[in-house]
């Protein structure tokens, strides 16, 4: 429909959807107008069908191109508070709501293309991978995924069915069961999207494909796959094939502790052998997951997650653009990186030029591996790099809003550098302290603007821990923590706020953990058996390597230092290891050996063959400790249950985690 000035006024005009027919083409636009982001739920479902009754019935449409209305989001997932309290029976109704529309769609007689530009995830990627055609914009922020997996899920609209189908059962498989985001490129290669396209063209460019398509003048065009996978997946014992590897591997990585990836698997088995019933084995094993405690936990640190990407003390007035960071070792440079990716400005100062070259290095080389996986382009990097100013000296400080300190863990130092900071003229400059474990007031102690200095505790390697712990002592202004919460919103940083006290949140609730680790240790049992509990506990990492990657002389000074304030809660049993490692030299993974030995020996030259991964071999146990628990350790009497330690470990931290929301450390339940 035209009106008078030419323009096509809408055909449907629905609360989340709008169709207006262009020449032949019927251009539906998603729009939630009560919602930042357009999901697919119970409100839109409807409107749709109301959109193919449209097309259904029409004698003028001759193809469909789904857009968005929003900037920067296609179809952003379903609607996940619908599945929260749904039974089985409810939930595998919502699954096979989302299947029927979708195939309903696919059988229109009118070719469909989606118009892609932003988030296009879970239920929004199944709905386009059921069009005829696929255009995606360039654009940063297009990504494209299934991350169900994520919260304990498969996907349950037809994804697992069509998906293989389009790029195939290896990538297809990389995707779901990792729940990764592919980027328009990448999406390009593994034929994903058919078409990448300018974010301004790519309404015409849909149109124009969307007439092609009708004419039959185009076919979408699949990417050629040759890897030997693809060769595989031709015959139903090679699909057989791959999907054992997968299992296998996914099996080793969640030690059998998720069931989602198993659950993902089973149904591309099952429909090897039964085509015509993949999609009702998707539905139940989706209602199947959506009752387990797993998928339960997930989402609920989904929403938790959600809620900690809010600024809590509000909207700032004007955003912080530079960054200085002092100390450019391992965390400066990991904060330095964080940073210039989000576009701020970085002044990396550090008192050693080699450890500023070193730190530079180590940024170039993160940018080079994100060009080569083309989540960068060469122009992007070199913009970000403009923007890295590396010097030994204060020069230009004053043009900075905030100075994040990462120099060595040592209380004068810290004092001293604060100082240097607060001698240049600007008093705007807020102070943050990458401290892990001394109190941020005794940093604050000597300084003339106690307001204006926070914690802002980062994780190594800064680049992939999401979390950044922000601490508030009882004198830093509100300001102050709002502009350094939005500092790690925009770095892109899960961001918690806590209030001052020894060891903060995170290594406070840590330090019981590993001291109790310790006196299991001195118990007797050996120390891969203990990591290995803790692994299928579902700890990502052992804490007798933790500590050894960690440092033994770090796990000991916050150790002592908790240990004034906490006493036997964090202070145990592990010091008297830990000390005597350290008289031996034994400081963990950086001096070579700490509970394990580390191979430090130079690399064979055949490992230097790209693709060949060294063979993963136990590292040996350290024999001094071992000599020391034989001379100190308590022999246990009884044999060890395993699960008896598990709870040992883990009680112990939760129950400091309940202490720290009692004593007010944590603001709120969800922080911690
Ligand atoms: P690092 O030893 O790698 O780097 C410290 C850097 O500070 C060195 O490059 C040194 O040259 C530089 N430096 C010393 N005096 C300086 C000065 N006056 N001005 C400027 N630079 C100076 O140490 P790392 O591991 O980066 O730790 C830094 C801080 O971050 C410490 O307070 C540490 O406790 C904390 N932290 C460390 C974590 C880790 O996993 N390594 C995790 C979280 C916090």
């Amino acid at each position: 429909m035209e009106n008078h000035q030419g323009e096509h006024t809408a055909n449907l005009l629905l609360p989340c959807l709008t169709l207006k027919e262009m020449d032949g083409v019927a251009l539906v636009s998603f729009d939630d107008r009560d919602a930042k982001v357009n999901t697919l739920n119970s409100k839109l479902i409807p409107q749709f069908e109301e959109v193919l009754d449209y097309v259904e019935k029409s004698k003028t449409v001759e193809a469909l191109v789904l857009i968005s209305g929003k900037k920067d989001c296609f179809v952003a997932g379903a609607d996940i508070t619908e599945l929260q309290g749904a039974d089985q029976e409810g939930a595998k109704n919502l699954s096979m709501s989302g299947q029927k529309l979708f195939s309903r769609m696919e059988k229109l007689r009118q070719p469909v293309v989606a118009a892609i530009d932003g988030s296009c995830l879970g239920g929004g990627l199944e709905l386009a991978l059921a069009c005829d055609y696929r255009l995606a914009s360039s654009s940063a922020k297009t990504v494209l995924g299934l991350p169900e997996v994520l919260l304990g899920l498969l996907p349950g609209a037809g994804g697992t069915q069509r998906l293989s189908k389009i790029v195939g059962l290896e990538n297809a498989l990389k995707m779901m069961l990792t729940g990764m985001n592919v980027r328009p490129e990448k999406a390009k290669k593994w034929g994903l999207i058919d078409y990448l396209v300018f974010a301004d063209g790519l309404e015409d460019k849909a149109l124009k494909v969307a007439r092609a398509l009708a004419k039959k003048q185009l076919t979408p065009s699949r990417a050629k796959k040759t890897s030997v996978m693809s060769v595989l997946e031709k015959t139903n014992a090679g699909k057989k094939f791959i999907l054992q590897k997968a299992l296998q591997q996914a099996e080793k990585k969640t030690r059998g502790l998720y069931p989602a990836p198993k659950a993902i698997i089973d149904v591309l088995s099952y429909t090897i052998e039964h085509p015509e019933k993949g999609y009702e084995k998707e539905s139940e094993l989706f209602a199947q997951l959506s009752q387990t405690p797993q998928c339960h936990g997930l989402i609920s640190l989904y929403f938790g997650q959600s809620e900690l990407k809010k600024n809590r003390y509000g909207p700032v007035e004007k955003s912080a653009k530079n960054i200085a960071v002092l100390g450019a070792g391992l965390m400066g440079a990991g904060i330095g990186l964080v940073s210039l990716q989000k576009k701020f400005h970085v002044r990396l100062r550090d008192i050693s030029q080699k450890q500023l070259a070193s730190a530079k290095k180590y940024i170039w080389k993160s940018f080079d591996r994100k060009i080569k996986r083309k989540s960068m382009t060469r122009f992007e990097s070199q913009k970000m790099l403009s923007g890295l100013f590396t010097q030994t000296d204060l020069q230009h400080f004053n043009r900075c809003d905030v100075v994040i300190e990462a120099v060595f863990e040592d209380l004068e130092l810290k004092h001293k550098v604060l100082k240097e900071i607060e001698e240049i003229e600007s008093d705007k400059i807020i102070f943050a302290s990458n401290t892990s474990a001394i109190p941020i007031s005794d940093i604050a102690k000597v300084s003339k603007r106690p307001e204006r200095v926070i914690g802002m505790h980062y994780f190594s390697p800064v680049e992939k821990m999401p979390l950044l712990e922000i601490i508030v002592t009882e004198k830093t202004s509100e300001e102050v923590a709002r502009t350094a919460v939005d500092i790690g919103l925009r770095q892109g940083k899960t961001v918690i706020v806590v209030k001052d006290g020894p060891g903060f949140y995170t290594t406070r609730i840590l330090a019981p953990f590993m001291d109790e680790a310790a006196i299991v240790a001195l118990e007797g049992l050996d120390f891969y058996t203990l990591d290995d509990a803790m692994k299928d506990f579902g700890y990502p990492v052992g804490p007798i390597a933790l500590i050894d990657e960690v440092g033994v002389d770090v796990a000991l000074h916050v150790s002592e230092t908790l240990s004034k304030s906490l006493g036997e809660r964090v202070n145990g049993g592990e010091t008297k290891i830990l000390s005597e490692l350290i008289s031996k030299g034994s400081k963990g993974r950086k001096s070579g050996k700490g509970f394990f030995v580390y191979d430090q020996s130079p690399s064979s030259w055949y490992e230097k063959i790209p693709g060949l991964k060294k063979k993963s071999v136990k590292k040996p146990i350290n024999p001094e400790v071992l000599s020391f628990i034989t001379q100190n350790g308590k022999k246990s009497v009884k044999p060890v249950d395993l699960e008896d330690v598990q709870k040992r470990l883990s009680y112990r931290m939760i129950n400091e985690a309940a202490y720290c929301l009692q004593e007010g450390i944590l603001q709120q339940a969800v922080d911690g």
